[in-house]
């Protein structure tokens, strides 16, 4: 078998491999993925990025098989010492070159443009206003319009403008939903502006995506993007504040809560849930924490379990976690006391 045939081989082997590996990511349905668009923003994205992805592909396969054909068709022979034909101060080469560049970046560089500028702002101009500030390492929601604040797990109405405003309470975090929009740096003293609309009713995933910390990878946050009409029923159950648990283990549990021993648990100087005394402001808002379908920034479905463990030790969830203490002094009953207390609060 002749060389430049083994060569042609092992090329089509490694690009078939290669296809290989690209296809089988898109038939999955990927919970973080910028390539299942499911709104204008990221969908316009999207059609820069496939855009900007077939010239490069084009570029690289011709760069690709253009340097193999000159290394191959130029190889020193056995015998042979002349030079090939030197090309050198080419001027068809020469504007060749610079023209074809020109016009690829031109062809690219206008919708750039045109797409920064088209999901700069929201055309809705009644589009619900979510302040978003980054913690290490959490996420605090807060709706100014509506005096409501939550954590962790953003509701907005689908089918409507969302505008976000960003800033941090400690160090440079970025926010990223990638099916909503692509991600925007969360910055201490300064507000960056993004937003989104959700065409698909359904829950999405996002997660920070600038290094901040030991935690930077457990710092994941969920959009439900639910109808207008659960979005207000959702929005009025917040203004209502918690309700007073019935049961008794939930009361005692409470009780702990809200500081009666505080040598055991102190939960709020640092939290705040509605309608009660506990207004700390350092950690998440609790108030409807036991309607969120994760614990501790979208890192472990929240469950009784995984809440125990979050309050016995959240080290153990949370590397590098210190603002959220330790509650060794708990017993085991009331430990599950302020679990059912906080599991109750929907
Ligand atoms: Cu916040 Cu990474």
């Amino acid at each position: 078998m002749g060389l430049t045939r083994r060569l042609s081989r092992i090329v089509s082997l490694l690009a078939l491999a290669l296809s290989g590996a690209v296809l089988s990511g898109c038939g999955q349905s990927l919970k973080q993925t910028p390539f299942d668009p499911a709104g204008p923003v990221a969908r316009a994205q999207l059609d820069l990025l496939k855009l900007s992805l077939w010239f490069a592909i084009g570029i690289g396969a011709f760069v690709t098989l253009a340097l193999l054909f000159v290394v191959f068709r130029f190889r020193e022979k056995k015998g042979d010492t002349s030079i090939p034909k030197q090309i050198h101060g080419s001027t068809k080469l020469e504007i060749a070159w610079t023209f074809i560049p020109i016009v690829i970046l031109a062809i690219v560089g206008v919708p750039t443009v045109s797409t920064a500028f088209s999901t700069k702002a929201p055309k809705d101009p009644n589009a619900l206003v979510v302040k978003v500030v980054g913690h290490q390492w959490w996420w605090e929601f807060q709706y100014p319009d509506l005096g409501i604040v939550t954590a962790n797990e953003l509701y907005i109405p689908a089918h409507k403008d969302v505008q976000i405003l960003l800033t941090s309470d400690d160090v440079i975090h970025s926010f990223w939903v990638p099916k909503l929009a692509g991600k925007m740096d969360v910055i201490p003293g300064r507000t960056n502006k993004m937003w989104f609309n959700a065409e698909r009713e359904e829950m999405y995933y996002g997660q920070c995506a600038e290094l901040c910390g030991p935690s930077h990878a457990n710092m994941r946050l969920r959009v439900h993007a639910v109808s207008q009409t659960n979005f207000d029923s959702w929005v009025a159950e917040r203004k209502a504040g918690a309700k007073e648990p019935a049961d008794s283990v939930a009361r005692a549990g409470m009780d702990l809560f809200m500081g009666k021993s505080p040598s055991k648990a102190n939960c709020i100087t640092c939290h705040t849930v509605d309608g009660t005394k506990a207004q700390g402001k350092t950690g998440p808002n609790l108030t409807n924490i036991g309607s969120r379908s994760s614990l501790a920034a979208g890192i472990v479905e929240n469950t009784d379990e995984y809440l125990r463990q979050w309050i016995r030790d959240p080290k153990s969830l949370k590397p590098g976690v210190t603002i959220m203490p330790m509650h060794p002094n708990l017993t085991d009953e009331e430990l599950n006391a302020i679990v059912t207390y906080l599991r109750g609060l929907k």
